[in-house]
């Protein structure tokens, strides 16, 4: 048996679409989760519906490593632009991902306030001590996009022809950021050319088991550059991601 390719979506609109594409498909749940077991080419491909946010994906992940023991990991879906010269429909292939939640503040007194710009990077990896008093944990951790998953998907770029197709650095956090100055702060101390709410949590559990994983995310908004949010991203994503797929799939 060939292990499986799983494909992950946190929105209905963002795995759904993929998941009408399998051939043979069998459904299968876990929890909140979602599995579209089906097959691409022949090839045995599983569409995950992880639901929205870091939790999910975390534990979505580590549950399909388990159950299914896949060859790869592709997490995909919308985002926000971090870079003004992306636009609402281009898509960033994750050379790496980022948590941008994972921070530490400075040292302040009551009445001090507080001064978000003077946060540091935490990267809770860095080692078995507690990351508020270990400086080795004062570091940006990223997690590297395979390097096999970025070729397939650098080799199909031009299948995608509603926007432009970049390598570039994914960040993710449970949270919507929508004040340009703190974009941009990211864009300048973290390299971000978008966010997201999943791609490094995926990223972190498929390292832990050392599966190989690529995120793909397309613009829905840009408010660097006043792109309005639009849906239909989703769908494109998932067409471009499938010709990754087939791409991935005729090299095995
Ligand atoms: N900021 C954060 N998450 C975003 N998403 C799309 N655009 C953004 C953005 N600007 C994605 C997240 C999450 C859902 C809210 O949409 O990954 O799944």
């Amino acid at each position: 048996e060939k292990q499986p390719i799983l494909i992950q979506g946190p929105m209905p609109i963002e795995a759904e679409n993929f998941a009408a594409k399998l051939e043979d498909v069998e459904e299968e749940t876990s929890g909140n989760f979602v599995f579209y077991k089906g097959k691409v080419d022949d090839y045995p491909v599983i569409v995950m519906k992880t639901g929205k946010g870091m939790e999910n994906t975390a534990a979505a992940t580590a549950i399909a490593i388990e159950k299914f023991d896949p060859a790869a990991i592709i997490n995909q879906g919308t985002s926000g632009g971090h870079d003004p010269d992306l636009h609402v429909f281009d898509i960033v292939l994750g050379e790496r991902t980022v948590n941008i939640g994972s921070l530490k503040t400075g040292h302040r007194e009551d009445g001090e306030g507080i001064a978000p710009k003077e946060w540091i990077p935490m990267d809770l990896m860095a080692s078995e001590g507690s990351a508020g008093e270990d400086p080795d944990a004062e570091n940006i951790r990223y997690f590297e996009g395979d390097k096999v998953l970025l070729k397939a998907a650098k080799a199909v770029k031009n299948t995608h022809e509603e926007g432009k197709v970049v390598e570039g650095t994914i960040g993710s956090a449970d949270v919507w950021n929508n004040e340009v100055d703190r974009i941009q702060w990211f864009h300048e101390n973290f390299g971000t050319s978008v966010e997201e709410m999943e791609g490094a949590a995926g990223a972190q559990i498929a390292k832990a088991y050392d599966v190989p994983y690529l995120g793909v995310r397309i613009l829905s908004n840009n408010k660097t550059n006043d792109g309005e949010y639009n849906p239909d991203t989703a769908e494109a994503n998932q067409d471009y991601v499938y010709e990754v797929v087939k791409k991935y799939i005729s090299k095995k």
